[in-house]
């Protein structure tokens, strides 16, 4: 793996105009190094390749001039364990040979030019230019290269943070509106003595039922984020109405049954999806499947079905806890009750839906169960 190179570096090898002459002849050797250092070429002479990767290894070299026939280690083999070692320097091979095979086999492994014996100043010379143009290009091509993949690691880096941070603040932000949604609802119930305990346990019966009954999984979000809010209207309801002990009066009952509507009044009007359910819900779950309930007597399915499960969730909670004129129904006993109004007060699919799932019914109403027993819900 080659490294990327920093600035200094960088530099240091474009301006290189070292060259390295490996050749067992000393008379070419010597030849070849006078030739370059009169065109301002700095030159290091090694007579055989282990003197040449000891030289190598001492400081670089733009360019090695390497013989072919050297006794010991041939060229070849030098110049391609070199140029694995040191992908920044040019080579052109020498040799005695005028052979095709040889000349491609030596481009073959990276050589950029291939003189041979006896060569012409000039010829070396223009070979020796070319070679260090490629190497310039060659260069110039990697370091734009990884300069473009700094650039676009540097910029996918900051994408990536910026995508966390939005991550991060989009569920702050959806924590603080569910948190917000319930403390509003809790506010509104805590008039006649609900529990925060009561939000929850209305909120999850009513996700567990919108999931149960195969809704999208932003419908059930929406369900139980939403649900707390069904009672928001009771805002409205005088206390000596919301807080009689005893049973309504046809007017009592007429001013309570208010409430949907005005839940409804409050939440409406909204853009926001999880206050359109919730108006949704404030406004229709006090409907009867039978088309006997209020504030509109609406019937069967055009009850919105966010409607039906808050009717099923609210009347569930309100058997199993509680209230100023009853105790708490055991489990059993509030599923035969609420069975004998199956597809009159409750959606008859759903109602069943719901008691197929008694366990996890159980699980939320034990989780979220009163922590003192003078809870007091009045079923409106
Ligand atoms: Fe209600």
């Amino acid at each position: 793996m080659i490294l990327p190179l920093d600035r200094s570096t960088q530099q240091a090898l474009f301006d290189l105009k070292r060259v390295l002459i490996v050749d067992d002849e000393e008379p070419i050797r010597r030849l070849l190094g006078y030739m370059l250092q009169t065109h301002g070429y700095e030159t290091v002479l090694a007579s055989d390749a282990r003197e040449a990767r000891t030289r190598l290894d001492e400081q670089p070299f733009a360019l090695i001039l390497c013989d072919v026939n050297m006794p010991g280690e041939s060229g070849m083999d030098l110049i391609r364990n070199i140029l694995s070692l040191h992908p920044h320097t040019a080579v052109i091979m020498v040799t005695g040979l005028d052979s095709s095979v040889l000349a491609n086999a030596a481009l073959d492994i990276g050589a950029f030019g291939y003189i041979v014996k006896p060569f012409e100043s000039n010829e070396v010379m223009i070979d020796v230019a070319n070679a260090l143009r490629r190497r310039r290009l060659e260069l110039e091509n990697r370091l734009h290269r990884e300069n473009l993949e700094d650039v676009v690691r540097t910029r996918t880096m900051a994408l990536q943070q910026a995508l966390e941070w939005l991550e991060l603040r989009e569920k702050e932000l959806r924590l603080s509106r569910e948190e917000t949604i319930q403390r509003l609802a809790i506010a509104a119930e805590y008039r006649d003595s609900a529990t925060a305990q009561h939000i929850h346990r209305m909120s999850h019966y009513c996700e567990l039922l919108a999931r149960k009954h195969g809704l999208s999984a932003e419908q059930c979000d929406l369900i139980r984020t939403a649900s707390p809010m069904h009672d928001i209207g009771k805002i409205g309801t005088p206390d000596h109405v919301l807080l009689k002990p005893g049973k309504f009066t046809p007017e009592e009952f007429n001013v309570i049954s208010q409430h949907a509507e005005i839940g409804y009044r409050i939440l409406n009007g909204s853009d926001a999806e999880i206050l359109k359910v919730a108006a949704s819900i404030a406004w229709t779950h006090h409907e009867r499947w039978d088309g006997n309930g209020y504030p509109r007597k609406l019937k069967g399915n055009v009850i919105p079905v966010e409607g039906r499960i808050a009717a099923i969730a609210d009347s569930f909670d309100a058997l199993t806890t509680q209230r100023i004129y009853k105790p708490a129904f055991p489990l059993d006993q509030a599923v035969e009750l609420m069975t004998k109004h199956r597809g009159e007060h409750f959606d008859p699919e759903l109602l069943d839906i719901f008691f197929a799932s008694l366990n996890e019914i159980k699980q939320i109403h034990d989780q979220y169960a009163d922590q003192s027993p003078r809870t007091m819900i009045r079923e409106s």
